[in-house]
């Protein structure tokens, strides 16, 4: 995905987009661009590259203006290049246009216009589009809202545009389908971004975008209209976002910060969800549908990388506790397989961003099928939440590190509170078990900070796997989920190839990779299949494995066995997930920072993966 700013006001132009392209930068930051206009018209400035290359690009040259658009880039059509970085202009100049999402019928369109003359500079289907605008301003010989909403109805798939004219400086047309936008409004000023996070500084009154709408910006009018011309009333909201929950407060990346945020983030989640001296969980978006889900015959869970792991939790977890069948899917495959789906089935779909296409994607066909849709996620006001029929919101605050760490507890946690209320709701567990459940999952928070206290263990670790070149992670019953996380985590950092595997499954394949250059880590937490993986450690040291255990504090007999030891407090083996992947969110992060490598903006990836 990328990121989108505008800015239309009193303000000089340049810095305030700058600034919210560096924000924005976690969506996609393969290149950067900025178009301004002044009164000599309209300058752009387009690099391949991270944000502050761009800054240094135009470090000497015309930045002036009080309106401006910009772009940080994930590329999908072209390489990442200076010539395919957004603004993209039309064929005559005048025009210009920044883009999230993709123009699925580009190229039909681009083979009529190549017909009509025109000339691209670029392999974008974002050009594309921004010639066609030009071609019907032109032919159709009206103003630039109607030229641009016009254009859209003549193109499929997702976006998220903001066009100007370099002829008509007091102006900008915003419009959305499958991607985000906020319209941030100010005193005589206007912002226009992917999420909240350029704007918040500015003003809290922001206007979340409805999908098929597009807007007129000037310093102080606003018009919305939907596709069809309708007129929209723009409802004005008040942002929770605070400007401090978007800096390091001295941590030296992000993905730190977010890891040591989580007692006070699960914290967060829980706050105001359950009652342990009553034995009683509280979930809103549960209780409103709770007729519905007192007779389900099933639920599905769906979702993507990170959120797809926490979605196995919640498998384990809703099982054990609410006794029903739950499948858990990844969206990208569910959206395809034509699964059979009935309206007496419940999906969950997970998101942290809640913009992830697949997963909207796999929604949307449940919902067409008649399923009851149930979201989890963490941006306040992303599309998911607005086309899910209940929900719950995870209140991790906002995830900057591309790779998911707080979101990921959170998720778990919210996982955990609805298997503990369907099972409250449905009496597959009695209150005084459900007292003693509460009770744990409250103390959690502080288990979690006792977790983080291995830090500099952990760091001393990471010197000894950092040159590894393949990583196997195991684990059984939700410890598996957790290995999976683990591997994640550090191929997606640090890129040295990792598995999560359940550990019984070693001896079924695996195992014959196991030599003194294979670091296994084995999740070895007291539970019920603690025995078994004593096995599987035993079974890897006797091929001279390299073994690293995440024990249960105290634990003797494993770290005899093993190379390397992390303990983690004693817990209820369903509030294992909190704890284990703590050590292993940190052991991804330090032998990332030691092998050089960007542990916020990870090559190749982007935080949110918007498109297909
Ligand atoms: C996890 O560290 C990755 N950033 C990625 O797998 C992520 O979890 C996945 O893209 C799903 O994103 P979402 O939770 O925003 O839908």
């Amino acid at each position: 995905m990328c990121g989108i700013v505008g800015y239309i006001g009193y303000r000089e132009a340049w810095p305030v987009v700058l600034k919210g392209l560096k924000r924005l930068e976690y969506r996609g930051y393969d290149s950067a661009g900025i178009a301004l206009i002044n009164k000599s018209g309209m300058n752009i400035y387009k690099k391949a590259g991270k944000v502050s290359e761009l800054e240094a690009f135009a470090e000497n040259k015309d930045r002036s203006g009080p309106v401006a658009i910009g772009h940080t880039r994930w590329a999908t059509h072209g390489a990442p290049s200076d010539r395919n970085s957004h603004p993209h202009t039309s064929n005559d100049g005048r025009l210009a246009i920044i883009h999230n999402g993709i123009i699925e019928n580009y190229a039909t369109l681009k083979e009529e216009l190549l017909r009509r003359g025109h000339q691209f500079n670029s392999d974008t289907d974002t050009e594309v589009l921004i010639h066609l605008i030009e071609e019907i301003y032109k032919n159709e010989k009206t103003d630039l809202l109607e030229a641009v909403r016009l254009a859209l109805h003549e193109v499929s798939g997702a976006y998220a545009i903001v066009v100007m004219d370099s002829q008509q400086p007091d102006q900008l047309i915003a419009a959305r389908k499958g991607s985000p936008m906020v319209i941030g409004v100010g005193q005589g000023e206007y912002f226009i971004a992917s999420d909240a996070t350029p704007i918040v500084e500015y003003t809290k009154n922001v206007i979340y975008m409805n999908d098929n709408e597009i807007a007129y910006v000037k310093r102080d009018e606003l018009l919305i209209k939907r596709l069809d011309n309708v007129i929209q009333t723009p409802y004005v909201q008040e942002l929770e976002l605070k400007l401090e929950m978007l800096e390091k407060s001295g941590y030296e990346h992000f993905m730190l910060k977010e890891i040591y945020e989580q007692p006070r983030s699960v914290r967060d989640c829980l706050r105001g969800r359950i009652y342990p001296n009553e034995g009683r969980v509280q979930l809103g978006g549960i209780n409103e549908y709770a007729h519905k889900l007192k007779n389900i015959d099933r639920i599905i869970i769906v979702a993507c990388g990170t959120s797809w792991h926490a979605g196995l939790v919640g498998e384990y977890l809703i099982e054990e506790f609410a006794r029903i069948p739950v499948e858990v899917e990844y969206a990208s495959e569910f959206r395809y397989r034509n699964p059979i789906i009935t309206e007496k089935d419940v999906v969950i779909a997970i998101s942290q961003s809640g913009e992830t296409a697949d997963t909207m994607a796999a929604i949307e066909m449940a919902k067409e099928k008649g399923a009851t849709i149930f979201g989890v996620c963490n941006v306040v006001g992303a599309s998911i939440p607005r086309i899910t029929h209940a929900g719950a919101y995870t209140h991790a605050g906002p995830e900057i590190g591309v790779a998911s760490t707080k979101a990921f507890t959170a998720q778990v946690t919210v996982l955990t509170l609805i298997a503990l209320h369907l099972a409250q709701q449905k009496g597959t567990v009695g209150s005084s078990k459900l007292t003693e459940l509460l009770t744990e999952l409250d103390h959690i928070p502080e288990k979690i900070e006792q977790a983080l206290k291995s830090d500099t263990l952990i760091r001393e670790i990471s010197e000894k796997f950092k040159d590894s070149r393949n990583c196997l992670f195991l684990g059984r019953g939700t410890g598996f989920p957790v290995a999976l996380e683990g591997a994640l985590k550090l191929k997606e950092i640090s890129y040295i190839h990792a598995e999560g595997y359940p550990a019984a499954e070693m001896k079924h394949g695996p195992i014959a990779l196991i030599d003194e250059e294979m670091p296994v880590v084995v999740i070895a937490t007291k539970n019920s299949s603690y025995e078994k993986v004593i096995s599987n450690i035993q079974e890897v040291k006797a091929r001279k494995g390299i073994v690293l255990a995440i024990v249960t504090e105290g634990d003797t007999e494993v770290r005899r066995m093993v190379d390397y030891c992390i303990e983690i407090p004693d817990a209820n083996e369903a509030f294992l997930p909190l704890l284990a992947t703590i050590p292993l969110q940190l052991l991804s992060y330090h032998i990332a920072v030691l092998r050089g490598c960007n542990v916020d903006q990870p090559r190749n990836l982007a935080k949110s993966v918007t498109v297909e």
